[in-house]
């Protein structure tokens, strides 16, 4: 990457973090996570930034993590680097500044269990939600696998992470993971005025009050057990299958 696959902006006290990779609908790479990582680990200690607003160039959101990167660490291929996904999932766990998502397209995977870590999520009616963890030979990551039945309740859980079931639109204001389903055209500006009206607030309250709401260290320690987990899969023979299938597909 280039820096520019992540576009940072900052206004009226809001810090805007924007997926631009529309080639690739927004999917994730190492070096993608390390600039959202290291994004939101700065406004953490930014007066000027009183919160975080996620959204995307194009018709994605995201679709999740990329594979060429998993395909990379499933054969061996990924080097040395670090890796940053879990410093972006710590990151979001512990932000103590409110995370708020304008999801215009669909999202896929981590696209998906980072709204779980935001405060407020606005969708578009028609955006599509999926987690087809189960499909691609791995499990549910950043924490997913307690956040979404807490969310949403055990069965409807399950149909996503199990059956790999999408949620789409008003279906992901019921389940309880977003606060309006909207006309495409109107999510970004909803969000955005909902992330500048957050600004607004007395800051320190709104710290207190998100802190009492959320419990990182249980969500980190959850996220931790699902990384080994997904760490292992990845080598699976069902994981280097699938990302095979959707290699050659292209
Ligand atoms: N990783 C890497 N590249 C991806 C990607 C991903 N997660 N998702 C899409 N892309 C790329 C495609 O390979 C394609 O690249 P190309 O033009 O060089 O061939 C480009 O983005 C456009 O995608 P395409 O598949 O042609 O668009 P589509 O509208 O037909 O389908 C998706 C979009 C998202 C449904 C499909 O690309 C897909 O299933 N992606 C994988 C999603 C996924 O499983 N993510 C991991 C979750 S853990």
């Amino acid at each position: 990457m280039t820096q520019d696959h992540i576009l940072a902006t900052r206004a009226a006290g809001v810090l805007e973090l924007r997926f631009n990779r529309p080639e690739k609908k927004n999917a994730i790479t190492n070096a993608m996570y390390g600039a959202l990582a290291d994004a939101i680990e700065a406004a953490g200690a930014d007066a000027e930034a009183r919160a975080i607003l996620f959204t995307a160039a194009g018709d994605f959101f995201t679709a999740g993590n990329d594979i060429v990167d998993f395909a990379a660490i499933a054969t061996g291929q990924a080097g040395d680097a670090p890796r940053h996904v879990g410093r972006f999932m710590e990151a979001c766990i512990r932000a103590e500044k409110p995370l708020v998502a304008a999801v215009r397209g669909h999202a896929v995977g981590i696209g998906v269990t980072m709204l779980l870590h935001c405060d407020l999520v606005y969708i578009a009616e028609g955006a599509k939600l999926t987690t087809p963890f189960v499909d691609l030979g791995v499990v549910p990551e950043n924490a997913s696998s307690l956040t979404m039945p807490a969310r949403m309740g055990h069965a409807r859980a399950f149909a996503m992470l199990g059956l790999g079931e999408p949620l789409v639109g008003a279906g992901a204001v019921a389940a309880g993971l977003a606060n309006a389903a909207l006309p495409a055209a109107e999510v970004e500006p909803r969000a955005r005025a909902a992330a500048q009206a957050l600004a607004k607030k007395p800051a320190e309250a709104l710290r207190l009050t998100k802190k009492l709401m959320r419990n990182p260290d249980v969500l980190s320690a959850r996220m931790q057990e699902e990384s080994a987990l997904f760490a292992e899969r990845l080598q699976s023979g069902e994981a280097r299958a699938a990302f095979a299938a959707f290699l050659q597909r292209r």
